[in-house]
């Protein structure tokens, strides 16, 4: 595996280069805790969906740096916690050194009937190859196991989508339209896949989640560091920054109230047993 800076210092973000397949964003597991923890705060009750009993083994899909897999294991409920990122299985083993995690990457799951329920929270909309997550779910579950997901849907951050098409266009970049790193699918077409891996789904559902952004006016630009370096690919630095405060011009007076720069998240929940 070889890696390299793609965004500069500015940016915090480099590609990882896997022969296989297109670059994904490195993780800041650091500044993911410090600047982003609603992103797990958010998912309480997600938690009261999965509904983790004692003794029971269960995968979380993309563990992050662990706060997640911490909580579910209060319940007495056994957690293995896996990330494609190893920066953040470094981080989550070192806040939770009596916790499983592993360095996995969610579209190459190699379990066989092992878990009584799957977890994912916010994880999911980074992977475009969907089908071969859902197998691998399908797969590590227990006969009757449940997968309890929520993920960014159809619709999601649309607006800051808009912004940053624009401001690339406008910029002279409209290719890097193409390095969007997101799937966000409508429940129509998520529950049709789990049907079709024999899935019974039981909950699907898309809301509104506006979403406040920490650290006030810089909110949106530690925003589009973290999760959105990739649009930004081969645009030398101080472009980069001229394109970043554009972004913030065209999305200030839709999205910046009161002080705070609130996204405009849609999330998809869904609950699905694998079939007998
Ligand atoms: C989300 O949680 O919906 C999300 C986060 C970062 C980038 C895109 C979507």
């Amino acid at each position: 595996m070889t890696s390299k800076l793609f965004l500069t210092a500015t940016m915090n973000t480099k590609t990882v280069n896997y022969a296989h397949k297109a670059p994904v964003p490195y993780w800041d597991a650091q500044l993911y805790d410090s600047r982003h923890s609603f992103v797990s705060n958010l998912a309480v009750d997600l938690l009261e969906l999965l509904d983790p009993r004692m003794g029971e083994h269960i995968l979380d899909l993309g563990c992050g740096t662990g706060h997640l897999s911490y909580k579910i294991t209060n319940t007495g409920a056994e957690v293995t916690g896996i990330d494609h990122a190893s920066t953040m299985i470094k981080r989550a083993s070192q806040t939770y050194p009596g916790l499983n995690f592993l360095v996995i990457d969610g579209s190459n799951l190699a379990w066989n009937q092992q878990f009584d329920a799957v977890f994912s929270n916010a994880v999911l909309h980074w992977i475009k190859e969907p089908e071969k997550v859902i197998s691998g779910v399908g797969q590590a579950l227990k006969p009757g196991g449940r997968f309890v997901a929520e993920f960014g849907g159809k619709g999601n951050i649309d607006t800051i989508i808009t912004a940053i098409y624009q401001a690339l266009n406008a910029a002279g970049y409209p290719k890097n339209k193409t390095m969007n790193p997101w799937y966000f699918p409508s429940i129509g077409e998520y529950g049709m896949l789990l049907e079709t891996q024999g899935f019974e789904l039981k909950l699907a559902t898309l809301v509104e989640r506006p979403t406040s952004l920490n650290d006030g006016e810089k909110g949106l630009n530690n925003w589009l560091k973290m999760f959105g370096g990739q649009f930004f690919q081969g645009i030398p630095e101080s472009e980069q920054l001229n394109i970043i405060t554009d972004i913030e011009a065209r999305l200030r007076p839709k999205l910046f109230k009161n002080g705070t720069w609130i996204a405009d998240y849609k999330r998809i929940r869904i609950v699905a047993n694998k079939i007998k």
